[in-house]
């Protein structure tokens, strides 16, 4: 009776925190060792070192509802390990990254580039081995917001990528001059570099390679989608509704190539003003959310249009790291493990064969 009462408990307590239907039996196991006193192995196909603490609270607290359970000792043993998503057949592998995911938008400017960095940070902050690829070979941000001025070593003709916050990163912005940025590049050679910089960079043992994706859905989207063993996507938007009409192009991009959609993070979705408190839905209210809807797409999380997002972008040291403890940081965490944990959901062997698509 109790186990199943702490059973059900930890399950509801896990799928309100990463907003699952159903948490898989595998996921845990309860054991009675002696008289009310048991061993609770949590298992999770994600990386979780510090989520868990809070969850680990959540669940106490709900466990303490319950008076007519007797719990004399419980002993906790998280564990966690990265499942790899296969790569589809046909694409290119990396057999040292377990998966990639691409951080998209249709619309510039909703955020993309400053989600990744942070989401990227979140996860090696729970203990994932996390790489980020600038795919933006226009306008590279990572530079910036990663802090890093340094250009990258060569070992023979393969990249060795920059190491910064714990985070493994290459960018074409390390490698030219700001004067050389190839805006006049035509697509053979945008899509050539994008494949270059992931192909010849020696990444190290990756759990996740996250993709900064440039706006919209041109040559370089076409390039990942059609040569890159993505493993899911992610959408990032604004509430405005102009935004959202430009991230359905996105998502649609994304269907038609079979990549696995894991979710949309609403970006600048409110203002919380640090004076007077008060929340404004500047940009209009829940546009992620219906759109997640009619799409049938999870909402991931909303992030506030805060300053010391911008500030902590702009001096190359992301929210993230600048505050670990801080409220926004929570936010990024939370989304990060329930990306990581739908990416594992989805880690079933993926058929897909490289569709040839067309770009409206
Ligand atoms: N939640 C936020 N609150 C405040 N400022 C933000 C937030 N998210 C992003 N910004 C700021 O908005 C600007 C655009 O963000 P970012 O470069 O990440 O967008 P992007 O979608 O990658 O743009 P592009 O399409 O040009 O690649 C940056 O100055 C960034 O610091
Ligand atoms: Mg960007």
């Amino acid at each position: 009776m109790s186990v199943s009462i702490i059973v059900s408990s930890v399950k509801k307590v896990l799928a309100s925190a990463l907003t699952l239907s159903a948490i898989p039996d595998n996921w845990l196991q309860l054991i009675e060792n002696k008289e009310n006193h048991y061993t609770l192995n949590l298992s999770l196909p994600f990386m979780h070192d510090k989520i868990h603490r809070l969850w680990q609270q959540d669940i106490l607290q709900d466990l303490s509802k319950n008076n007519t359970l007797k719990i004399n000792g419980l002993e906790w043993k998280w564990q966690a390990a990265v499942a790899a998503t296969q790569a589809p057949m046909g694409a290119k592998t990396l057999p040292q990254v377990k998966n990639i995911i691409a951080i998209a938008s249709g619309k510039g400017g909703v955020g993309k580039s400053t989600v990744t960095t942070n989401l990227a940070l979140a996860l090696a902050a729970e203990g994932a081995r996390v790489g980020i690829l600038d795919a933006d070979i226009y306008g590279p941000n990572q530079p910036n917001l990663l802090g890093i001025t340094e250009k990258p070593q060569l070992q023979g003709k393969a990249l060795i990528p920059m190491l910064k916050y714990g985070v493994q990163s290459m960018s074409i912005g390390y490698l030219l001059d700001s004067v050389q940025t190839p805006v006049i590049w035509r697509g053979p050679m945008v899509s050539g570099a994008l494949q270059q910089l992931l192909y010849d960079t020696l990444w190290h043992e990756l759990d996740y390679l996250l993709i900064d994706m440039p706006p919209g859905t041109g040559d370089i989207q076409l390039t990942l989608a059609q040569k890159v063993p993505v493993s899911g996507a992610v959408i990032v938007t604004t509430p405005q509704d102009l935004a959202l009409l430009d991230v359905q192009k996105a998502v649609n991009m994304f269907k038609k190539v079979a990549v696995p959609l894991l979710g949309v993070v609403e970006n600048m979705s409110y203002y919380h003003c640090p004076k007077c408190q008060h929340v404004d839905a500047i940009f209009g209210e829940a546009g992620g959310k219906q759109m997640a809807e009619q799409f049938e797409l999870d909402l991931l999380g909303a992030l506030p249009l805060n300053t010391d997002i911008r500030r902590a972008c702009d001096a190359g040291v992301p929210l993230v790291v600048a505050a670990p403890e801080g409220e926004i940081t929570q936010l990024y965490h939370q989304i990060a493990v329930k990306l990581a944990a739908r990416l594992a959901l989805r880690a079933a062997p993926m058929k897909r064969r490289f569709a040839k698509i067309v770009v409206e």
